[in-house]
């Protein structure tokens, strides 16, 4: 017996497909499943994707703007400076509400696997802790990974190392770093050395914050690149935001893809946030801090886009839509091409999903069975309206549903109803 189909949905790939679900699992999908279901969606004429992924996130400090004030300059440093506060001022059970009312927003969008950084400076770990529970409590419709987030430091704060270990021990899922961050250039390059080889004893993946920075000099990802290489780590590395390519010599930047691709490194760029924060220095012209999208992508080397903040001290705005991640990072990155634009939208769902290592994803028969139904054609026009996610499935069951949003209007006395689709 089968427990849900969905009706002549549309996917990514321009496929009509009968789509049937028994338990969490696919079990088939065809042009035409006979039978019947406990459940049926009728989604003629809209798209059904795999879910929507983050890949790099801020759990710990999401939902907390204001708090204990807002970002003046609306610099990363200041931010930092914030969170330093509000880390030791909110409560295990603060950031857990705060966390698990992002999930619900997630969810409703149908972003159903999450990437956090979690910081681990403070040596009380509440964050830590914190964040542990949530991944626990929304196992049943999020995954939700942690990385080990030294965020004042990995030898730029007292414990940091220290804390790296102690969190990794506690069960968080992937290392991080700030080599930026730390004193020198030559800390930062250490730092990088360090973290691969802690990730490489433990069989772990490395995801850190990596020349998140305007100074075109910032080239750690050419650092982790070779450490990646020498460890044998490639396919487990991701590098996140990698703003300073966007300033770098041209000429260097030939030598430096190459070895990026060779070391199996995903990038994950973070639009929102890179355009929000970086050239904040700049007078005019003032620089777009995005990394090289395009230009990594025609190198083969996997790129996805995260979300990173959501009303936190570092963004003001938000609202877990991995659409408009996507819809920003199109326009920053100039992908206009009718290509490029679906690649956008598999950058969200596919890419980033292969970035987090999640085998059991995609519209297939005996993965798991996740997805989402838009109020669009297809991607392309996912994109455009940033559609509404009309109903929402995670490992079998429907956990959202929104109605479709089409304007009554009422011109001249004549009644009508109007679609934004094309
Ligand atoms: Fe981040």
């Amino acid at each position: 017996m089968l427990d849900l189909i969905i009706r002549g949905g549309t996917l990514p790939d321009g496929r009509v497909c009968d789509i049937a679900i028994a338990g969490d699992r696919i079990a088939d999908i065809a042009q035409r499943i006979d039978g019947t279901a406990a459940q049926e969606i009728d989604a003629t004429g809209d798209l059904v994707s795999p879910p929507f992924v983050d890949p790099h996130f801020h759990m710990d400090a999401t939902l907390s703007y204001g708090t204990p004030r807002v970002n003046a300059s609306g610099t990363l440093l200041e931010g930092i400076d914030l969170w330093g506060e509000l880390r030791d001022l909110a409560s295990v059970e603060e950031m857990v509400e705060r966390a698990l009312r992002y999930c619900d927003w997630a969810a409703s969008m149908g972003l159903l696997a999450i990437r956090s950084h979690v910081d681990t400076t403070p040596d009380h770990l509440n964050t830590v802790r914190a964040m542990i529970e949530v991944r626990e409590k929304v196992r049943p419709y999020i995954d939700l990974q942690l990385v080990a987030f030294p965020q004042d430091g990995l030898y730029r704060a007292a414990n940091g190392r220290a804390n790296v270990l102690r969190a990794l021990d506690m069960g968080v899922d992937v290392v991080g770093g700030i080599p930026h961050f730390e004193r020198t250039m030559a800390d930062g390059a250490a730092s990088v050395r360090d973290l691969c080889e802690i990730a490489a004893e433990r069989g772990l993946p490395v995801d850190m914050h990596c020349d998140e920075t305007d100074d075109p000099h910032s080239r750690h990802i050419e650092t982790l690149a070779y450490e990646t290489t020498r460890l044998g780590l490639q396919g487990r590395v991701a590098g996140s935001h990698l703003t300073s390519m966007h300033s770098m010599d041209n000429y260097y930047v030939s030598k430096l893809l190459p070895l990026i691709a060779e070391a199996g490194i995903s990038a994950i760029p973070n639009p929102l946030i890179n355009i929000v924060l970086q050239g904040r220095h700049d007078t005019f012209p003032k620089r777009r801090g995005l990394t090289r999208v395009k230009e990594m992508q025609a190198m083969g080397i996997p790129v996805g886009w995260g979300q990173d903040c959501v009303l936190d001290p570092w963004y003001s705005l938000g609202t877990a839509d991995m659409l408009d991640v996507a819809f920003m990072g199109l326009h920053v990155a100039q992908m206009t091409h009718p290509q490029e634009m679906a690649r956008c939208f598999t950058m969200v769902t596919e890419t980033n999903a292969a970035i987090m290592g999640l085998t059991d994803y995609g519209l297939e028969k005996g993965k798991l069975a996740s997805l989402v139904i838009l109020d669009a054609a297809n991607p392309v026009e996912a994109l455009r309206l940033r559609a509404t996610r009309l109903a929402v499935v995670s490992k079998g069951q429907v956990i959202a549903q929104t109605p479709r949003a089409d304007a009554e209007m009422s011109l001249s006395g004549r009644p009508r109803t109007v679609a934004r689709r094309h």
